[in-house]
Parts: C-alpha cells; sequence; structure tokens
C-alpha cells in the first residue's frame, strides 16, 4: 500500500462503524493481529469474534483470520490477570500472551531496581517489557490492529484509521497499523460494552479509566483526563510508551 492508497481509505473509513472498517479492512490486510491490553479495547475482540461467526455461518470466514495477543509485562495488576483468563474463556480465544526476555529484565532488575521508572522515566523499562517483544513479535505479520482512540491523550489527537506503521516497519518489510476506533470517543466505547454485555475489566469500577501496568496506573477523580492516571510523575507530552509513537518523536 502507498501513502495515496492509505489517503483514499482513511477518506472512505470515516463513514463506518469501527465493526465495518474491521470487516471492510480484514479481508485485504493479510496476515494480521489483534493487540489487546486488557481494558476497554475489549470491543474489537468482541467485533471479531462476532464478524468471525457471521462469516463462518455464510461459509466464507477464510477471510477472517486474526491473531490476538496481549503484552505480559509481568507488571500488570493482578485484576488484569484475571480479565485475561474471562476474556480467554468467554470467547474461547486463542490469546497469545508474550513475556520479554527474562535475561533483559534480569539486567535491568539487578541493574536499577524493580522501580527504575520512577527515576529514569518509562522508556527504559517499556522498551524492556513491551516494545521489544512486540517488534519481534510483528515480524511475522503483515498488519496490526490496535484499540487507539483520539480522544485517549494529546499525543493522540489525529491518529487515523489505517497507517503505515512507521515505528515497526523495516526497509524490507511494510507493516500496516489500522485504529477502528481512532474517532470513538470513550463514552460510545462504554455503551457498547455495557448494550453488548461485555465483560470488563474490574478495574474500572474502582476509578480506574486507562489501565497499563501496576506501578505506572493509578485511578483518576472526577474531571482528570483518563491519560492523567497512567506515568502521572511525567508531562502529559510523554506519556506514550513506544508502542505508538518511537519514544524520540515525543515533544519536550
Ligand atoms: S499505552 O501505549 O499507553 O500502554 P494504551 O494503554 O493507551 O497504550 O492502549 C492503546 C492500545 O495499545 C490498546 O488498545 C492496544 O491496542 C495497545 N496496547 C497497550 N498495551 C498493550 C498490551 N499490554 N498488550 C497488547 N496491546 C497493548
Ligand atoms: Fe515498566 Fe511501567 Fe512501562 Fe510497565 S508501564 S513496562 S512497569 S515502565
Amino acid at each position: 500500500m502507498n501513502a495515496q492508497d492509505i489517503e483514499a481509505l482513511n477518506e472512505t473509513l470515516q463513514q463506518l462503524s469501527p465493526r465495518e472498517i474491521l470487516a471492510t479492512l480484514l479481508p485485504s490486510l493479510g496476515r494480521t493481529a489483534l493487540s489487546f491490553s486488557g481494558a476497554e479495547d475489549v470491543v474489537l475482540i468482541d467485533h471479531f469474534v462476532k464478524a468471525k461467526k457471521l462469516a463462518e455461518q455464510s461459509g466464507t470466514d477464510s477471510d477472517i483470520s486474526l491473531y490476538p495477543f496481549t503484552l505480559d509485562t509481568g507488571r500488570l495488576p493482578a485484576a488484569t490477570y484475571r480479565y485475561l483468563e474471562r476474556v480467554r474463556n468467554h470467547y474461547s480465544l486463542e490469546l497469545n500472551v508474550l513475556m520479554p526476555s527474562a535475561e533483559a529484565v534480569n539486567s535491568l532488575v539487578r541493574e536499577k531496581g524493580l522501580f527504575s521508572f520512577y527515576k529514569d522515566g518509562h522508556k527504559e523499562c517499556c522498551e524492556i517489557r513491551k516494545v521489544a517483544p512486540l517488534r519481534s513479535h510483528l515480524a511475522n505479520f503483515d498488519a496490526w490492529i490496535t484499540g487507539q482512540r483520539r480522544d485517549q491523550s494529546p499525543t493522540r489527537m489525529e491518529v487515523p484509521f489505517i497507517e503505515i506503521d512507521t515505528t515497526f516497519s523495516t526497509p524490507e518489510r511494510q507493516l500496516i497499523k489500522v485504529n477502528p476506533l481512532a474517532k470513538t470517543s470513550s463514552a460510545e466505547v462504554w455503551q457498547l460494552i455495557r448494550m453488548l454485555d461485555i465483560p470488563y475489566n474490574e478495574l474500572h469500577d474502582q476509578g480506574f479509566l486507562s489501565l497499563g501496568c501496576e506501578p505506572c496506573t493509578r485511578p483518576v477523580g472526577p474531571g482528570q483526563h483518563e491519560r492523567e492516571g497512567r506515568w502521572w510523575w511525567e508531562e502529559s507530552t510523554k506519556k506514550e510508551c513506544g508502542l505508538h509513537i518511537a519514544t524520540d518523536q515525543h515533544s519536550s
């Protein structure tokens, strides 16, 4: 796909719902991974499983395959592990749970301890626990799908529906990234979760809006933006861990 194709597709996808975006793109994306953070991006799993069922019933399921995965950093809240298991069972999902390199984690922890991010910033730990495992995993795919939304963060206000992933593409291999929820608001996502009776992470009932690793996530109070609960000791323009924006591209 070239930049012109992407631009034209973004124009078309603008009119579609997340479910329609998935249905439209999946047959032509090639081998596609679906990332799941263990939070409200579960709506994408729900859409995918239902689209797959419909396709099976109509005999066209060969067009729809997706490989769901989650990055287990080793620091997720216990409730998130319970939730991942619930989702796996609820949807009979083969969920790939990716771990970081034991050697890299050990080396970081031996040198700097278990909470180095409070002092040095989160970049180094996120690189080892999230970004490196993601990079090796995505090398097996043509495309990946994320739950990024424009309303999630000041750094995501222009997230497109489809893009060439400039962080994880290599000179030999172009990787396409799809963000079906780009223009969906948090309120709309929650409306879907309630309406479709989708299982959700119990932490959302305890004041957590955006969910990540346990030491780097806290609940937010009334009127606070969801991102204020993530890496709260850092500036809002730096609140990306490298999954979606290379950390050296942050504005400072
Ligand atoms: S993060 O970069 O700040 O951690 P965020 O929590 O907003 O990301 O989630 C945005 C999207 O990134 C999720 O919908 C999902 O697609 C992907 N993502 C984030 N964390 C993970 C994870 N642990 N495993 C898999 N995908 C993730
Ligand atoms: Fe490490 Fe925190 Fe990043 Fe998790 S969010 S990988 S604990 S710095």
